[in-house]
């Protein structure tokens, strides 16, 4: 044999033979990748659960057949901004700065994802949506904590889920940053777990190259279990937080730990909350909140019949249109309760353009697709809820998600640009100001108010 393949420890190659994973060294047996290459890979093949990626693997093919919208349900219950009155809203969003000023909130942003559709390299939370203080998503959301923090007299403290792949970069961007004014101490950071793409038929590990292994965020739903591998959970209980706001890092508009919905969900003793904005249109790529064997869940777009998607009730309404924003309430005991099980979650199927090693060991990518990623979603946890709670609020104040790239009109950064300007000119006029006609654009500072407040003068 070629002196490479000696660089495969035997009891290694002996566990991957075992579970008909050892083509993985074919680049290292036949001699094209060897030193610092082949010690890569044989390092991220000691790593990886071969036990766990099979049970893995088999429970998403088969629950991927057993996909059915069969017992599937609208939502029957669910409170809504719109529909309730001043008082009301306003006993919330009492109860939920009462909370925040007890130190009982945290907020935590997910952004283990790798923005593939924006067509930025970074972590997309270092995304510019181009607004005129060139604030990032992290910025904005970061600000909105220290506004809010200051208006409650308490801090907040900020979790931000990274993945391998970003993990370094978001830190030292938030370090580079002076955390954009919060307390280091109150800014932590957790990767979430990765999952290599896999063969569709067999359930092979796909080489991306012939000394790599591709690796990909195993799903938003990865929360859980890194929550508390990585200490973050035992944290929150220790600083003595109750509730944890969760949302996308990809929401620009998005009311970070809003008290509204905080106090919504705490004074009804929810341990689970979702928000939703009522769906655009039929095709709108969000999930819906709904119902599934009589528990609540949300049925993701891409796992969701085009019929049921237009399917309509008596007064015209979608049927299916309580749309999921990814914007999430967990109580701490929620978190501990999920993470006490470990076969909460099912991993869905996700086929992609996975890049492959040609003969001389070089990824290609290719044309169509040709392998799967397994991803877990945050809100299948919700069969787990005792008391779920659901509000509806505005979309214009709500849901400005940045998934396109500029340029595009819906879900871009052109269209969160829009919706933050319309936003401010309302605060503005509201604060006695005059907004002179035909400005190009308008913005106010989240490190200058949270939502609207403090701007008379
Ligand atoms: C998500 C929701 C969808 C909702 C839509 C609204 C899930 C599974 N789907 O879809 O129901 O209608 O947002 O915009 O929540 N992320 C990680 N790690 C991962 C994968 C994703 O942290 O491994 C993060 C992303 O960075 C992002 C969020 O989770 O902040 C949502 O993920 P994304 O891939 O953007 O989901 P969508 O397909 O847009």
């Amino acid at each position: 044999a070629p002196a490479a393949a000696s660089a495969v420890p035997a009891e290694l190659r002996e566990k991957y033979a075992a579970a008909e994973q050892e083509h993985v060294f074919k680049y290292v047996d036949s001699g094209l990748v060897g030193g610092e290459q082949a010690a890569h890979l044989i390092s991220q093949a000691s790593s990886l659960d071969l036990g766990r990626i099979k049970t893995i693997y088999t429970a998403a093919m088969e629950a991927e057949k057993n996909l059915s919208s069969g017992d599937l349900e609208p939502l029957d219950k669910a409170d809504s901004v719109a529909d309730s009155s001043a008082e009301t809203l306003g006993d919330w969003s009492k109860a939920g700065m009462e909370a925040i000023s007890r130190g009982e909130v945290a907020a935590l942003v997910l952004s283990g994802g790798q923005g593939t559709r924006l067509g930025f390299a970074g972590p997309k939370g270092m995304y510019n949506i181009g607004l005129p203080s060139g604030h990032t998503l992290f910025q904005m959301f970061a600000q909105r904590i220290g506004s809010l923090s200051r208006l409650a007299g308490a801090a907040i403290p900020f979790y931000i889920m990274t993945s391998p792949m970003n993990h370094e970069a978001t830190v030292a961007y938030f370090a580079d940053n002076a955390y954009f004014g919060l307390p280091k101490e109150d800014v932590l950071f957790f990767p979430q777990g990765t999952l290599p793409p896999l063969t569709e038929d067999t359930g092979k590990i796909m080489l991306e190259s012939g000394g790599n292994i591709g690796e990909a965020s195993d799903g938003n739903g990865g929360i859980y279990s890194s929550l508390k591998l990585s200490g973050n959970l035992g944290d929150m209980e220790k600083r003595g937080i109750k509730y944890v706001h969760t949302f996308s890092v990809d929401n620009a508009i998005c009311k970070v730990c809003d008290p509204t919905f905080m106090g919504y969900c705490i004074s009804q003793g929810s341990d689970c909350g979702n928000k939703v904005v009522w769906k655009s249109e039929p095709g709108e790529k969000v999930g819906v909140f709904g119902k599934k064997g009589g528990k609540y869940c949300v049925i993701e777009y891409s796992e969701m019949a085009e019929a049921d998607t237009k399917l309509t009730t008596e007064d015209g309404k979608l049927a299916y249109g309580a749309g999921n924003i990814c914007n999430h309430f967990f109580s701490t005991d929620f978190l501990r309760r999920v993470t006490a099980q470990d076969d909460v979650l099912t991993y869905h199927v996700a086929r992609k353009k996975i890049p492959t090693p040609d003969e001389a060991g070089n990824p290609v990518k290719p044309d169509g697709n040709n392998g799967i990623k397994l991803e877990c979603f945050i809100f299948d946890a919700f069969v787990v809820s005792e008391q779920m709670a659901v509000l509806e609020g505005e979309r214009a104040s709500e849901f400005s998600p940045v998934k396109n790239p500029p340029g595009e009109a819906k879900d871009s950064p052109d269209s969160a640009r829009l919706m933050l300007g319309a936003q401010a000119i309302e605060w503005i006029r509201a604060a006695g100001g005059t907004v002179i006609e035909g400005s190009n654009m308008c913005e106010v500072s989240t490190a200058l108010s949270y939502n609207g407040e403090g701007l008379e003068a």
